[in-house]
């Protein structure tokens, strides 16, 4: 971000909080210039932002306010109502017909999964890359099997202290991509048939797994802020044989939720009295955009029951598939189902991104990615208000990149994606993210790229789109 984007960020920032209130003066140019040691023309061009952004105008003679008719945030959504069946999932073809229409780099991305690859520091991973090439010990190809790159383990292993996680290198499985991961803690906690409890709405990927291998899903009722409601799980846990738990404790996609610490205490009593293992998917831990780093459902886990799976595929080097699980007591059955699937994960990534966390560059670049994401989500809700119809609500997800937009219930999601393409604009329709194709009046969009007059005119497309099905 430049000086002026920050700038102006932390202004709507105060605006957002009710510090500065519609109608009030904010500080002139002359008085922020004195007090920030800015030039003029960085606060100009901050205000000038502002402006562009309907949150301030001028008067003439008299200076800058805060526009009196703000379009205020839309209302945020209720919690999540699934019904309470178990059942086979089958999402596997829409998922995959909706994933294809969102890889045209051409596309407005509001339907991808990925926040933008520019944000990240490839050009840094290259060299270090070229120089785990030409440095590579040939013994590493055996030692390095399967578990991974011990130097790359160690690292883990240290970043974990972060979040209060006591673990060493022995108990982490480095994995290709957090997909394969899940895959194979789910893969070691289950046979076909079983049933497994996910959130609602819950990621395709998970019900993508569940339907590969023959599973049951259960979903279980999720509270845009606070994710899964625990005295629903633990009806559901009563009511059926359910043999794992598949959440995502912190920024949940696709509704962004974070579980609160309490809340991520008392699930893992409850499935550690039940002997339930709890897969939890914790891809996007790093992107917290309040300053406050949460801790994983691993932090509280005493018995072995979780099996923590991330990644650095959203947060340092996508493309590199690089990610890991630490499967509690479960190490030894996933390092086993690690090698019968593919041996090992591919070493020289591996090198290169241990090499970059020693280097020390990752806390001022995971800095930038969440001041990015957090300015990002902001233009993103507030052009989400201006544009669509009332009675949108919208998530205000203290992480990640996505956020959940539910519209009235005559819209229809699907078609939305097809009217949407046509013009240009992925969207990711609600019924991907339900065993039972619910959601359908419901969006997941990505607020990971950078905002630009494209972005704004996709949301005013979205807008125009949804009001003819209204
Ligand atoms: C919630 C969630 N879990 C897991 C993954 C997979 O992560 P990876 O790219 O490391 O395989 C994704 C990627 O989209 C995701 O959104």
């Amino acid at each position: 971000m430049t000086l002026y984007e920050r700038l102006a960020e932390e202004i709507a920032l105060l605006i957002r909080r009710g510090v500065l209130r519609p109608g009030e003066r904010i500080p002139s140019v002359r008085a922020t210039c004195r007090n920030r040691s800015m030039s003029p023309a960085t606060v100009t061009h901050a205000y000038g932002l502002l402006e562009d952004r309907g949150l301030i105008s001028t008067r003439p003679r008299s200076g800058y306010y805060v526009n009196a008719q703000l379009h205020a945030f839309p209302p945020e959504p209720e919690v999540t109502r699934p019904s309470r069946r178990s059942v086979a999932v089958d999402v596997n073809e829409l998922v995959f017909e909706i994933l294809e229409a969102t890889r045209d780099r051409r596309l407005v991305p509001l339907g991808s999964p990925f926040p933008s690859p520019l944000l990240f520091p490839l050009a840094k991973l290259g060299r270090l890359l070229a120089a785990a090439g030409r440095r590579f010990d040939p013994w590493l190809t055996v030692e390095s099997l399967p578990l991974g790159s011990n130097e790359l383990r160690r690292q883990i292993a240290r970043r974990y202290l972060e979040s209060d996680v006591i673990i060493s290198a022995e108990d982490i499985v480095i994995t290709t991509g957090a997909l394969e991961a899940l895959n194979l803690c789910l893969q070691v906690v289950t046979r076909p048939g079983d049933l497994v409890a996910v959130e609602s709405p819950a990621f395709y990927g998970a019900l993508q797994a569940i339907e590969a291998m023959g599973l049951r899903a259960i979903e279980i009722p999720t509270h845009p802020r606070e994710g899964v409601v625990l005295a629903a799980l633990r009806a559901a846990l009563d009511r059926h044989d359910v043999k794992a738990c598949w959440f995502m404790t912190n920024f949940q996609n696709p509704l962004g939720s974070t579980m609160p610490e309490e809340n991520k205490r008392e699930l893992v009593q409850m499935l550690a009295r039940r002997g339930v293992p709890l897969i939890e998917d914790d891809v996007y831990a790093e992107l917290y955009l309040d300053g406050l780093r949460p801790k994983p459902a691993k932090a509280y886990d005493r018995g072995g029951i979780v099996m923590h799976c991330s990644s650095f595929a959203k947060c340092l080097a996508p493309g590199y598939r690089v990610a890991w699980t630490a499967p509690g007591r479960f190490t030894q059955a996933v390092e086993r189902r690690k090698l019968m699937s593919s041996i090992s994960s591919s070493i020289p990534p591996q090198l290169a991104i241990a090499a970059y966390l020693k280097s020390g560059g990752y806390e001022r670049h995971l800095r930038n990615l969440r001041q990015a994401f957090s300015s990002q989500q902001a233009q993103m809700a507030e052009a989400i208000g201006r544009s669509f119809p009332a009675g949108t609500r919208v998530t205000r997800p203290r992480g990640g990149y996505f956020l959940w937009v539910e519209l009235p219930k005559s819209v229809d999601a699907l078609r939305l994606h097809r009217g949407a393409l046509e013009e240009g604009v992925s969207v990711a329709p609600g019924p991907i993210f339900s065993a039972k194709r619910e959601y359908m009046n419901c969006l997941r969009i990505n607020y990971g790229h950078p905002w630009t007059g494209r972005m704004k005119d996709a949301i005013a497309i979205l807008g125009g789109l949804i009001d003819t099905m209204l």
